[in-house]
């Protein structure tokens, strides 16, 4: 008993110490380590629940990392991740789109499917992609479902991570994210890309940026590996002319229409049952103007409203006192926006 108290204690000093010096490779052999022991000693609840800790990946873990992985590259100055990395299980029907984009995405699905085939005839299946579009479009969502249709994890890179306090890292940062991309087979997403897809010639960028920017370009155009590479904005009239050219596929994404957002408004209200004449077309009339996420955070507001009331049914009136509060904060919006640019 006291030997095995001893051995749990060196086990514990280490893994402490791998995680302060961020040894990733100490502290997943001891971790293993850890649950092999546990299983022998027939703590079998406890050893599933430390594997599943260490092998599912979340956006939000910290040391989010499987040992199938290489290892996920940091910031030198600040020791945080450039990238996450994670596994979706989602398909078409989470996302209500036009149909040409979605058809241009399910395109995109099928040429790498059929890589094999189509690199018979010398052709290569589309891997560079542009998402442009109104804020709360389904871009961050369609590269989700991309990802999962077509089984590649989603590697996402959060721009504004990339872009270093510390200018001079901010290359050696790309670099090290491209490094890491060419191991594998994944849909990298470049989210938030207008940080970097600022013109070059912008007088009040700051010089490194634009170096940045040039090197990024480069390290797009030279990758040859195998995964799909996805740049986001919402910005397109920021983009650099040299950057559209260098991508395969641009897909705009566009503010849904009449018809989709009442599919829309059917998709987010589907929890509760509704009131007696309860209106859609009422719901996608009185909503124009609002991306997806403007009528999922409505419904949710609506929804709420009418559980909180002790009610099971929604009625057409939450739903509409919630379509103007959104249309409030979406006013709102605009200007703090419109303050910010200029
Ligand atoms: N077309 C859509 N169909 C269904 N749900 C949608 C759609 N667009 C947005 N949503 C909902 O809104 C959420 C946010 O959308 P998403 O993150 O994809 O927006 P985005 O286009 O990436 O916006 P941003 O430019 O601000 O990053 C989604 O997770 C989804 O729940
Ligand atoms: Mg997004």
């Amino acid at each position: 008993m006291e030997g095995e108290n001893k051995m749990n204690s060196e086990k514990l000093v280490k893994i402490f110490k791998a995680f302060i010096e961020k040894n990733n490779e100490a502290f997943y052999k001891i971790a293993w380590e850890i649950i092999d022991e546990e299983k022998r000693k027939k703590h079998h609840l406890l050893a599933t629940q430390l594997k599943r800790i260490l092998t599912e990946n979340s956006f939000a873990s910290n040391i989010n990392y499987t040992p199938q992985l290489p290892p996920i590259p940091r910031d030198n100055e600040k020791g945080f991740r450039l990238l996450d990395v994670k596994k979706f299980f989602m398909d078409w029907n989470d996302a209500i789109l036009a149909i040409e984009t979605e058809e241009t995405l399910k395109q995109i699905v099928k040429e790498l499917q059929m890589e094999e085939i189509l690199a018979t005839y010398g052709l290569k299946p589309k891997q560079k992609i542009l998402f442009y579009g109104h804020s709360g479009t389904g871009k961050t969502l369609s590269a989700k479902i991309l990802s999962s249709v077509i089984s590649y994890p989603l590697v996402y890179v959060r721009f504004e991570s990339v872009i270093s306090s510390f200018l001079g890292e901010t290359a050696s940062n790309l670099r090290k994210i491209f490094d890491f991309i060419e191991k594998g087979k994944w849909v990298v997403l470049f989210d938030e890309f207008d940080i970097i897809g600022k013109q070059r010639d912008d007088p009040t960028e700051h010089g490194e940026i634009k170096r940045v920017v040039n090197n990024f370009m480069l390290m797009l155009e030279n990758y040859e590996g195998n995964s799909l590479i996805i740049a986001s904005t919402n910005h397109p009239h920021l983009l650099d002319v040299g950057v559209w050219r260098r991508f395969d596929e641009i897909i705009y994404f566009d503010l849904p229409d009449k018809e989709r957002r009442k599919k829309i408004f059917e998709k987010y209200l589907r929890v509760l049952k509704k009131e007696k004449n309860f209106d859609f077309d009422k719901l996608s009339e009185k909503s124009e103007g609002f991306s997806g996420a403007d009528i999922e955070q409505t419904c949710q507001e609506a929804l709420k409203m009418a559980i909180l009331n002790g009610k099971d049914t929604v009625s057409l009136n939450d739903v509409l006192n919630a379509i103007s509060k959104q249309q409030k904060r979406i006013a709102a919006k605009r200007v703090l926006k419109y303050e910010r640019t200029y």
